[in-house]
Order: C-alpha cells, then sequence, then structure tokens
C-alpha cells in the first residue's frame, strides 16, 4: 500500500453543544458536546469507565464531574480539565470514524478542526495543547470560516453561525479571514434559553419547568415576527399537569436575537470596501442550530431593505457544515498549509 492510502483527512466541527466530525472515508457523526469522568469510587465501579462522553455523559451525570469544555466559546485559561476534555472529545469522534489512538495500523490523520472565533483567538495555545497528539497533521480554523470553506463561499459573502455559546460572523474576502473579518457575539442559543425561562418564570411563578424543557419547546416552536401557529406546552403547576400558550414568550425570547445580529451584520458590512457591499448583502448565509429560527432569515432581509437590499439563506445540512466544510480544506491543503496555518 502506498503512503496515501493510509491517510484519513477529517473535518472537526468542534461545537459548545455539538461536536462533528467527517471524514474521507464517508462517515460522518455528531456527539454532545459533554465528557464527565466518575467523581468518586462508587460511580467509578458502577460506571467501569474512566471517562464518559456525549449523551451517554449526560445521563449518568449524578455520577460524573460533568463539563461542556467549550462553554462561552473558550477553554477556560490554563484549565487542564477543560483541555482534557477537548482531548477526550476529539479522540471520542475519531473512534467513531474508526480512529482507535492505540492501532498500530492506525492511518495518518489530516484533522482540520473548526472552533469557535473566540475560542480561537482567545485560548490558542490552550488549543494546541489540548489538540496534541490527536491528529498526525492539523488545522484549526474558526467555525464559520469552515463553514465559508465547504460552501465554497469564498468572495464577497458572510457567513452567520449561530450556535449555541455564540454567534461568529465571517466576511470573506477571497482569501483567509483576519481577526478584522470576524466577530463573536456571546448572544446565541444559550441566552436565548435563559431569556425565555426568565420570562415564563416571571408569567407563570408556580410552574415547574427545567432549563431543558425551555430548550426543547424553543427548539420546537422558534420564531420570530408573525405565526399562525400557537405553543402550547403541558407543565406542572401545584402538582396539576396546565396547558400553557408560550407563543408570545418564545417570540420575544427568539427576538431577543435580532438587533444585536444586525447591528454585527451591518457594521462588518459597513467595513467591506464600497464598490462590493452590495455583493456581501446578497450573501449572507445562516449556519448553526440557531439558523432554523423561523423567520429569521426575512428579518434580517427586511433590516437588510432599508440599506439598499440584501437575501440571506440558511445551509442545508445546520448540523454537518462545519465538519464538511473542514473536511474539504483537509482535502484542498497540500503540506505546507499544515500546522502553520491559523485563521
Ligand atoms: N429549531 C431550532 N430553533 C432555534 N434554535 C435551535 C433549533 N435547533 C437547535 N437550536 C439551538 O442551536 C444551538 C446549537 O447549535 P449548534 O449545534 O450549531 O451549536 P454549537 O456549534 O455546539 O455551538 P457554538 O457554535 O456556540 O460552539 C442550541 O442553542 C440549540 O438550542
Ligand atoms: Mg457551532
Amino acid at each position: 500500500m502506498s503512503e496515501t492510502n493510509h491517510i484519513l483527512n477529517v473535518g472537526i466541527d468542534l461545537g459548545t453543544s455539538h461536536s462533528a466530525i467527517s471524514a474521507s472515508n464517508g462517515q460522518r457523526h455528531v456527539v454532545d458536546s459533554y465528557v464527565g469522568w466518575p467523581v468518586d469510587m462508587v460511580a467509578r465501579k458502577i460506571l467501569k469507565r474512566s471517562v464518559l462522553i456525549g449523551q451517554e455523559a449526560l445521563e449518568n451525570r449524578t455520577m460524573l464531574d460533568l463539563r461542556r469544555p467549550l462553554e462561552r466559546g473558550l477553554i477556560k485559561e490554563g484549565s487542564e480539565k477543560d483541555a482534557a476534555a477537548v482531548h477526550a472529545l476529539l479522540q471520542h469522534v475519531l473512534a467513531l470514524v474508526g480512529v482507535k489512538a492505540d492501532d498500530p495500523e492506525r492511518p495518518q490523520v489530516r484533522a482540520v478542526v473548526g472552533v469557535p472565533a473566540e475560542a480561537l483567538r482567545v485560548s490558542k495555545q490552550h488549543l494546541r495543547q489540548a489538540l496534541k497528539g490527536v491528529a498526525d497533521r492539523l488545522m484549526i480554523v474558526s467555525e464559520p470560516f469552515a463553514v465559508a470553506y465547504g460552501l465554497n463561499a469564498l468572495v464577497h459573502t458572510l457567513i452567520i453561525d449561530i450556535g449555541a455559546g455564540t454567534t461568529d460572523f465571517c466576511v470573506m474576502k477571497g482569501r483567509y479571514p483576519t481577526d478584522e473579518d470576524q466577530r463573536t457575539l456571546d448572544m446565541a442559543g444559550d441566552a436565548i434559553d435563559l431569556r425565555l425561562h426568565s420570562l415564563l418564570r416571571e408569567r407563570h411563578p408556580t410552574a415547574q419547568f427545567s432549563m431543558h424543557m425551555v430548550r426543547e419547546w424553543k427548539e420546537k416552536w422558534s420564531f420570530v415576527g408573525t405565526t399562525t401557529t400557537r405553543a402550547m406546552v403541558t407543565v406542572p403547576m401545584a402538582g396539576k399537569p396546565t396547558r400553557l400558550d408560550i407563543t408570545q414568550e418564545i417570540r420575544a425570547a427568539c427576538e431577543s436575537l435580532v438587533p444585536p445580529v444586525l447591528e454585527t451584520m451591518l457594521e462588518l458590512v459597513s467595513r467591506v470596501e464600497p464598490e462590493f457591499q452590495e455583493k456581501v448583502r446578497h450573501n449572507i448565509t445562516l449556519a448553526g442550530g440557531g439558523s432554523q429560527i423561523v423567520g429569521l432569515g426575512q428579518a434580517l432581509e427586511q433590516a437588510l431593505g432599508d440599506i439598499g437590499g440584501g437575501r440571506v439563506q440558511m445551509v442545508h445540512d445546520v448540523v454537518f457544515a462545519g465538519a464538511d466544510g473542514g473536511l474539504a480544506l483537509a482535502l484542498d491543503a497540500v503540506d505546507a498549509d499544515w500546522e502553520k496555518l491559523v485563521v
């Protein structure tokens, strides 16, 4: 077998809530970005494992020291636990596409890892440390750049990736984006959940619900603007299951995303050279789980109407757009591109 037969290219989207992998052997997987270690010897005896990942970690959370290592887009400064969690998460997704760390026959892995833009800017060194040893060749890029690459939206485009922890913006100008071309907002899915939770708590003080339930409701009913469907949920109130109409709260929580996204979008567009601004305005793509908020694209388009119009579209595959883009990058990269490149 020649050298190249042993190469496996992978794109990994390392997100706050989900991590996805797309490999050149055709395998694609997504896991919840949770990592947990058994808290004590009782937990260890029950779980019989040194570390649990994803859904399994969530289900056994009472027995675990549970982490979402990229929470708020950062590996917390100097936190060895978070670094170890990222490492374990990456090993896990690689195992899912057939790469076992201790397999002497394992292929040479060339990995492009997309992370929230802010994590890249602030904790680049921690990230590199955490990623050490998981792949033979490595490229760390910002998530929205990976999405742009996968869509071949490389020039005069704007990608807005609405995730759980952060909303990441990236203007593509036909070259690697710099810090100037990118922005990160803390306002994203998690912030909507918090807002919805507090609005519901205010309106129905005796209703019993958890953040997890609130997130599920949001994912089912999310919208901005107008709707004809009512968002109806059943919750216990003083122990009695009660039907509540939460349409207005859902709208208010989701709409809280619009002004900050709009502001950042317009600011980035205004920094593009004047003759290209119209092109960029007509090539805006929403990615990430939050892009599924019904009516969001139209709301942004409407606001663009005031400054000469624009077009906002959604990626087709919100789950794998970043990982697929990373894989496309890995496949196109030549030897000189690896390791040294960080955008
Ligand atoms: N239908 C939906 N409507 C609104 N929000 C949704 C919907 N589906 C998922 N989400 C939200 O999208 C977010 C997850 O998106 P995604 O998987 O892109 O995040 P991530 O990549 O893990 O996070 P980040 O990019 O911040 O690191 C969560 O807040 C989730 O609740
Ligand atoms: Mg993401």
